[in-house]
């Protein structure tokens, strides 16, 4: 039951969704939005008493009849942090049956998790046009607040019937963020990469990534394919009709894929066009929503736009399917919110007299060459002056399925050729640009030859183009494009905080699958010397809280 391709074409992603339900014989939420007030005050020694009078959890609400509780399996364990990654950590499973009180337990010491605190239930119901039948799935959130900075706490997931006590392999942790401020933050690595689906070359990178034990994760866009289409179409189960594929079990595939590290790992999300479920309101991200745990502090309309603060980095994760003119399904709908956002955020980010790095995340890439879908001139138009204005220092992006890195940009020139194991000043020299969508999806190619650590193949110029309006690509030549991967590969990104006499030091290693250097750079900014932005201590005091 597709939109016709000649009506699809000019209807927004939320204009589809209502077309399409209107089209179901009966009009049923996919998700029951609001939270049920399972988060629960952690702090110090009250720990355990206040999560064991947290009192028993919410039922899943549905008529479905629940099996023995002692016969389901929780699986699909995923972290994310809160806005505040010092005190908020939230907790992510899935049951494959209806189950009845599902909860955590949690502590500080691995043989005393007492403490117990209820899980809200988000139930997905999904009924997919040319599909055998519906599949309905049962996300469980825990939300965690007041937590201690800089702290390890075991928990494991269970329901009434299924105690993670005696599960074997069930216990996981989790370590809180270290206390803000220049001398409390050790040294530390972060991870991330984009577009990975499900494959054995994905596994293979979470194994690696793993390997890099980083405090967090980045996922760049596109995370499960579970609409390989991609297109941001109204979707059925064949694709017949110009609609887009869709396979909501492809997430159970996904989120059991990746478990192993995200159980430990907070797994921070970014939204690519694949992960534009028309079934799923709003936006098609009503599926995102009842999966993930997104941090909130973003502008409403858009649920994977937010940003937090971990040590001296801050990190914004943007949603471009907003700006995305090749890709135009939900161009616009944040209706400049989310630029308006940005700008906010970056002010607030470059008045914190401990943040020396900015990091920000989101799907379609700003400067790529690959033959696929190169870059995006809606981010370009959109955000760059942003990150230009405020001296960001490193873009990551995916949906280019391969690793390249730009030397660095302001205005969209590049201030100076910096190679592999070079040195970038961002304050003076630019922003660095990475496209990291080697994570698993099958992979692109280049128009100019490969050139990576080893295989150093430098080109003067690449012809390649820009996505600056809909259906629009300009060709562009450009020399920017510095490293060239094709492979399965991710970032760990080492940062170092400013110490006396020593500036901060931020330290890109793209990494192959096989555990293969494949470049490095390192950017570099000197404590309290930031060309924008008022950094004095007195003026973020009031800041520095509500971060
Ligand atoms: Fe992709
Ligand atoms: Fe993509």
């Amino acid at each position: 039951m597709g939109i016709p391709d000649r009506l699809a074409e000019r209807m927004s992603m939320a204009e589809q969704h209502e077309w399409l339900m209107s089209q179901r014989p009966s009009r049923r939420s996919v998700f029951r939005a609001g939270a049920l007030g399972a988060g629960a005050l952690l702090a110090g020694p009250s720990l355990l008493g206040s999560a064991a009078s947290a009192g028993t959890g919410p039922t899943l609400a549905t008529t479905n009849s629940t099996a023995d509780g002692a016969s389901v399996a929780p699986f699909a364990r995923h972290l994310a942090f809160g806005a505040d990654p010092r005190r908020q950590i939230r907790i992510g499973w899935q049951v494959p049956t209806p189950v009845r009180r599902p909860f955590i337990r949690i502590g500080t010491d691995p043989s005393d998790l007492s403490g117990r605190i209820p899980a809200e239930v988000r139930p997905l119901h999904s009924e997919v046009p040319g599909a055998a039948g519906p599949v309905d799935q049962y996300y469980l959130h825990v939300e965690l607040d007041g937590l201690r900075p800089d702290t390890t706490y075991y928990y494991g997931v269970g329901h009434k019937g299924y105690e993670p006590a005696s599960a074997a392999g069930a216990i996981s942790t989790v370590h809180t963020a270290p206390q803000r401020g220049r001398w409390d933050v050790e040294p530390f690595t972060f991870t991330a990469f984009g577009d990975q689906g499900v494959s054995p070359h994905a596994l293979a990178n979470d194994g690696v990534v793993a390997q890099q034990n980083p405090a967090f994760h980045l996922l760049l866009g596109d995370i499960a394919y579970a609409d390989p289409s991609g297109q941001g179409r109204p979707v059925s189960a064949t694709g017949a009709n110009g609609t887009d594929i869709f396979n909501p079990t492809i997430w159970d595939s996904y989120l059991g894929q990746i478990e192993a590290v995200a159980s430990r790992v907070p797994w921070m999300v970014a939204t690519g066009n694949h992960d534009m479920e028309a079934l799923y309101s709003p936006e098609g991200y009503g599926g995102q929503i009842a999966r993930w745990d997104f941090p909130g502090n973003g502008p409403k309309a858009c649920p994977s736009v937010y940003s937090f603060i971990y040590g001296n980095v801050g990190v914004i994760s943007l949603d471009a399917n907003d700006v995305s003119n090749e890709i135009p399904a939900n161009l616009g709908y944040s209706k400049g919110s989310q630029t308006s956002w940005l700008k906010s955020r970056l002010k607030f980010l470059r008045r914190q007299p401990d943040v020396d790095f900015i990091v920000v995340f989101f799907h379609h890439c700003t400067y790529s060459t690959t033959n696929a879908h190169a870059s995006e001139g809606g981010v370009r138009a959109e955000w760059v002056p942003l990150f230009d204005a405020y001296r960001v220092d490193l873009v990551l992006n995916g949906h280019n399925h391969i690793y390249e890195r730009s030397d660095p940009l302001r205005g969209g020139s590049p201030s100076k050729a910096v190679p592999i194991g070079g040195t970038v000043h961002p304050d003076t020299d630019g922003t660095t640009y990475l496209s990291v969508g080697g994570g698993g999806r099958s992979l692109y190619s280049f128009p100019a030859p490969d050139s990576y650590a080893g295989h150093v193949n430098d080109a003067a110029s690449v012809n390649t183009y820009s996505w600056t309006g809909v259906g629009v690509k300009t060709p562009e030549v450009v020399t920017w494009s510095r490293v060239r991967y094709t492979g399965y590969s991710f970032v760990a990104v080492d940062v170092t905080p400013a110490r006396l006499g020593q500036p901060a030091t931020l330290t890109v290693r793209a990494v192959a699958e096989s555990g293969a250097e494949l470049d490095r750079v390192t950017l570099v900014r000197t404590a309290g010397l930031c060309t924008v932005g008022s950094r004095g201590v007195s003026d973020a005091k009031a800041d520095f809280d509500a971060a």
